[in-house]
């Protein structure tokens, strides 16, 4: 079924699209995606986002046999992130109008289908030059389970399970772009897995507004301005705003590339609760009916061993991990581009 999705081209007012780029630049510095969480007690030896990883490393972008050496792979994945607003959590002042925009909940009333849209992360990406980002579903929430407290890629599984429908908050997604940078589109596939893939280019101030949760997507390469990718160390590594439009990459102390602000993709991700009434919004609110882990993978492990997935005593937890999003994430069958 094709999902709904909206293209947003201009999205916001000049000056209001500006701002979105200064507040990167109030931020100051942006760290390694990787190094956004730490896991905890189940599969904690893996990425946190080890299912599209894992895919990424086997098939690439688009399918072709031609891959990089892992060193390469990770440098090309390894994007940065900061999380500008988190629920009521202000990180980046300034954004609370951005968060609060009318237009966005009203596009997203329209994507989800339902009334009571509760605005609830804004993200901000950075791509340098020769980054991608690798064919993913986002990380959703659950009553009780989210990127808080629950490893994200027990998030994607639990979601591509089906198991906990019952538990989920759907979240509309609008992915918006700022600034100059060439390449980096956004690729995706609306009419799910089977179907074909499509792509937006990245322009400044453009969005699309889709529930990025179910329907896969990734970023196309960003130009590459440089000759070589550097290695980007996950716990050390920091994107810094220097002034007057320049960008400076440092391991600690050691400087590893310069950047005009036009060679960077920078991209905003907002996201939206959508619940279908008030009761729904106060049941998630009161904690009343959250998951537990335990209940979260006894639930999992049940099914495995329904299906004939699992027999015998539980895996290690890396092996469990591996072993659900083997089985539950289905990836979109990517296909080599035609040259
Ligand atoms: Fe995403």
């Amino acid at each position: 079924m094709r999902a709904h999705y909206n293209h947003l081209a201009p999205f916001l007012s000049a000056d209001d699209a500006n701002t979105m780029l200064r507040l990167a630049e109030h931020f100051g510095s942006f760290g390694p995606y990787a190094n956004e969480a730490e896991n905890d007690g189940i599969g904690e030896e893996l990425p946190q986002r080890f299912d599209a990883a894992f895919n990424y490393i086997a098939h690439g972008m688009d399918g072709s046999e031609n891959q990089d050496d892992m060193h390469t792979a990770a440098a090309r994945t390894n994007y940065f992130r900061e999380t500008y607003a988190y629920g009521e959590e202000v990180r980046a002042p300034g954004v609370e109008p951005f968060m609060n925009h009318p237009a966005l909940a009203e596009t997203a009333r329209k994507i989800s289908g339902v009334e009571r849209i509760v605005p609830a992360i804004i993200f901000a990406n950075i791509l340098i030059p020769g980054q991608e980002l690798a064919v993913h579903t986002d990380v959703p929430e659950f009553r009780g389970a989210n990127r808080k407290v629950t490893p994200q890629w027990l998030l994607v599984t639990m979601l591509h399970s089906g198991l906990f429908d019952e538990w989920r908050i759907p979240i509309t997604t609008c992915v918006s772009w700022f600034g100059k940078s060439k390449g980096g589109a956004f690729a995706f596939y609306p009419e799910g897995t089977d179907g074909p893939r499509e792509a937006i280019q990245s322009d400044h101030n453009s969005a699309i507004v889709i529930d990025t949760d179910r329907v896969f997507h990734g970023v196309d390469r960003v130009a590459e301005t440089k000759p070589k990718l550097p290695p980007i160390n996950n716990k050390t590594a920091r994107l810094h705003f220097m002034g007057d439009d320049k960008w400076q990459l440092r391991n600690g102390d050691e400087v590893l590339g310069d950047y005009d602000w036009s060679e960077l993709r920078y991209s905003i991700s907002w996201k939206g609760y959508c619940f279908k009434d008030e009761t729904e919004e106060n049941l998630w609110r009161s904690g009343s009916d959250d998951l537990s882990i335990e209940f979260i993978l006894n639930r999992i492990e049940d099914d495995l061993r329904a299906q004939g997935v699992l027999t015998g005593a539980r895996p290690d937890p890396t092996a469990f991990a591996t072993m659900m999003v083997n089985h539950y994430i289905r990836f979109p069958k990517l296909q080599a581009a035609a040259e």
